[in-house]
């Protein structure tokens, strides 16, 4: 996968025509940090520092398998210790995106690692719209730019036991916009989150990326846990999202669950028809599905009615 990139790049490079060769490799992205489950991949005992385990992506599953992952035993490998993603209430943390555990600074001290996604350098000036950058977007962070990317989110549930969160205690609490698109991605805590149970909470990052390939999503699971909380007001409980494009009095109000799609079963969201651009719709973590940019914490306590 990699090296088809690479290659890729190359040709760029020599100016070589793209249109005509386009390896058949996208780059799948998570978000890693040493509180996440399957870090160290999914074999029993080995520390995989090249692993790609947790960024597979998910798509027309059953629910027992895309959730947190579960398809290749990802939810069964907790992170290692005290390892939590550690929430600073009315701050912020950093997470890595990346395609490979080796392209972040988990492996190898981190001299794998570009500002990019994957490793490589790319050309800031991609804005131009050239034709062949569109396609190597495409390819590394499944967007044909910035301002098209479809936005990722972090959820909590106040349990500790992984198995005890359902899609209505996992409440979205914060959203970047515009992202995945550069490795190190910053997401806002909301002033107001209650502290979590002695054994931590369990967080989960997601992504429903729109074009460039398959309409798939991402699920990753993560222990963490809320510091300098004052708050003790729990989050309400969660309600699927709806579209809700150009009128936002048509969007679900409150606290709201993470978008679940095109999987066999478990979606939360349904959609038809083109957004307001003209595309085929595809469910964003932004105003297009009600989610605002940054911490969402005013509708966490808001409960649905
Ligand atoms: C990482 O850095 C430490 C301290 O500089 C060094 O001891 C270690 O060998 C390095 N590990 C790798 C894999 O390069
Ligand atoms: C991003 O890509 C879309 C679709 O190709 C295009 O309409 C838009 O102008 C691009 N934006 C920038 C900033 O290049
Ligand atoms: C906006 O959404 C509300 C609630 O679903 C609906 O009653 C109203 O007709 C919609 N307005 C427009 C202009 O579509």
């Amino acid at each position: 996968m990699y090296a088809g990139i690479s290659t890729l790049y190359l040709l760029l490079g020599a100016g070589a025509s793209l249109w005509l060769n386009i390896p058949n490799v996208n780059a799948h992205l998570t978000a890693w940090h040493k509180g996440m489950y399957c870090l160290d991949g999914v074999d029993p005992g080995v520390v995989d520092y090249n692993s790609a385990a947790a960024v597979t992506p998910l798509y027309q599953l059953t629910k027992s398998d895309w959730w947190f992952h579960h398809i290749n035993g990802c939810d069964n490998f907790p992170p290692a210790g005290k390892n939590f993603v550690e929430l600073p209430a009315g701050g912020s943390f950093i997470v890595e995106i990346a395609s490979n555990r080796a392209k972040t600074s988990l492996s190898y001290n981190g001299s794998e690692t570009s500002d990019w996604p994957d490793g490589n350098t790319y050309p800031e000036d991609y804005v131009r719209n050239i034709g062949q950058y569109i396609y190597l977007f495409c390819l590394i962070v499944h967007t044909q730019n910035q301002s098209m990317a479809a936005g990722t989110a972090f959820a909590i549930s106040y349990n500790s036991d992984i198995h005890q969160v359902t899609a209505e205690n996992l409440v979205v609490f914060s959203v970047r916009y515009n992202t995945p698109w550069k490795r190190i991605t910053s997401y806002d805590v909301p002033a107001a989150m209650p502290a979590c149970p002695a054994g931590g909470c369990i967080c989960a990052w997601g992504w429903v990326p729109n074009g460039c390939g398959e309409p798939n999503i991402y699920h990753m699971a993560y222990k963490c846990r809320v510091s300098g909380a004052t708050s003790t007001t729990p989050l309400a409980a969660a309600k699927p999202p709806v579209w809700c494009e150009g009128n936002q009095t048509a969007c679900t109000k409150g606290a709201k669950q993470m978008i679940y799609w095109n999987q066999n079963d478990g979606n939360n969201v349904e959609v038809d028809g083109y957004d307001l651009e003209g595309s085929h719709k595809s469910p964003p973590y932004n105003m297009k599905l009600g989610f605002q940019d940054g911490e969402s914490g005013r509708s966490n306590r808001e409960h649905n009615s």
